[in-house]
Parts: structure tokens; sequence; C-alpha cells
């Protein structure tokens, strides 16, 4: 079945994150010219790993004015900022601390404490940055999927997936029962540009759900990321494509 156009195939995920790192540059430019900011989003896990380091090369660095760059965080996983497992301590690892964004611009959620004062924290942050809107309106949000069909810390079957007006929760991962801090899935879908990474034959089947499947979000909660004004672009490479 032809892949609708919003499904982008790479041969390799080096080419996927190369396509990525053009995106967050266009978008950027986009949002910072006409209104002086960039706010993303960033995604958690491997996938965006290699975008992170590419947008901190020359390449794509220069292209990019950091200093009206803000970046947030689509989820944490409740542990401290300078842990293996951290989304903040990766982000920082492969783009962060290589490039000039004034650190009061990158908002991290506070993965050591209390997750639900983390979760109150953040949404409080948001309400402050984003005052006056009824929702955030990120410039784009980074997303991967994993193998369950989760996107985020938004996991099968939980509570957290009716959530209808709060914008940060918590969420425990499944059978490893670790605490994680989440963006709610209207707040994803309040985006200007959303963006799916998706490598890898692990998801193939999963991916072939979420796209071509029957709807069905609370088993497959990636299907819930629909922006009501904003764009939805998967990348995804070969072999995670290849059930498509
Ligand atoms: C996280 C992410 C999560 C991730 C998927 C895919 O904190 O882990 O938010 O939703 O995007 O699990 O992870 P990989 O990119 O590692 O496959």
């Amino acid at each position: 079945m032809e892949s609708p156009s919003n499904v982008l195939i790479f041969d390799t995920p080096e080419q996927l994150a190369l396509a990525a790192a053009e995106k967050f540059v266009e978008y950027a430019h986009d949002a910072t010219g006409d209104r002086g900011l960039f706010t993303v989003a960033l995604a958690g896990g491997n996938t965006p790993m290699r975008v992170y380091e590419l947008l901190a090369t020359d390449r794509f660095s220069n292209r990019i004015a950091w200093p009206q760059v803000h970046l947030f965080f689509g989820d944490e996983r409740c542990v401290p900022p300078d842990h293996p497992e951290s989304n903040y301590a990766m982000a920082y690892e492969m783009m962060i601390s290589r490039v000039a964004i004034p650190a009061k611009n990158v908002h991290r959620i506070i993965g050591e404490g209390n997750p639900t004062d983390s979760a109150r924290l953040y949404e409080e942050q948001l309400r402050t940055f984003f005052a006056g809107l009824a929702w955030p309106r990120f410039n784009l949000v980074w997303l991967g999927m994993g193998e369950d069909g989760h996107t985020a810390s938004l996991f099968p079957n939980t509570e957290s997936l009716k959530e209808e007006s709060r914008w940060v929760l918590t969420t425990k991962r499944p059978q490893l029962e670790q605490d994680r801090v989440t963006l709610t899935a209207p707040v994803f879908n309040q985006a200007a540009h959303v963006v799916f990474l998706v490598t890898g034959k692990e998801k193939a089947a999963r991916l072939a759900e979420v796209l071509h499947g029957p709807s069905g979000p609370d088993r497959l909660p990636a299907q819930l990321v629909r922006p009501v004004d904003g764009t939805l672009e998967w990348l995804c490479d070969r072999e995670a494509a290849a059930k498509l």
C-alpha cells in the first residue's frame, strides 16, 4: 500500500538523521523569522541521538540561531540529570553541551526528586512560558515510538492516554515500574510540527499497525498524536518501514 505523503522513508538511519537535522534547521528558521523564538520538545531514547549529534556539528549548528531556541523535553525518566537513563543527559552530551544555547533556554524536567512534584513544577514552567495560551504550542515536537506503540512516556492501556486537561503527568514504564514524567497527548497535538523518528526492523510490525491498522490508541498510544493545527511527519528507515 502506498504510504501517505507524511511518511518519509530513508535507506539508512544516517540518512534519516541528516533529514531530521535539516528539518530542525528549516523549522527553526521559519519560527525565529516571524516570532523570534523556536520552541522544541525533544524526544528521548536512542533514535534521536544522532540527530542531536549532527545538530551540534558546524554543518547544522552554524545555521541555527541558538539564542532564540528554547529546548523542552517530551518526557523524562525519573533519574538524576547525569544518569545514563536520563533523556536530559543524552541531549546534553550529544548537543546541548556543544552548542551556543543559553542555559536559561534549556528547560529540563527535574528527574531527581518526587515525580509528582516534578510534573507539577514542569506544568507550572510551561504555563509561565506559554502564558495566556489554553495549550502550549511548540514549534516542533520530536517523538519516538516504542516496539509496543508507546510514544514519549504514554504507555498502552494507561490512564495517561485519557488525559484531556493537564499538560504534564507522571506515568510508569510497564514491567520496569520506572517512574516517568511526560507531556500529554493534547500538548503534542497543539504543536505546529510533530516529527516521529522510527528506525529498526523490530518496530516494523507495530509501525504498520499504527499507520495502517485500525484505530486503537489505547493499545497504540502513538495513534493519539494527530496535530489539530499542525503537520505530522513520520521519518522512518527502510527496516522500520518494511511492512508499510
Ligand atoms: C523515552 C522516549 C520513548 C522513546 C521510544 C523509542 O524516554 O524512552 O520518550 O518514547 O522515544 O521508547 O525509543 P528508541 O528511540 O530508543 O527506540
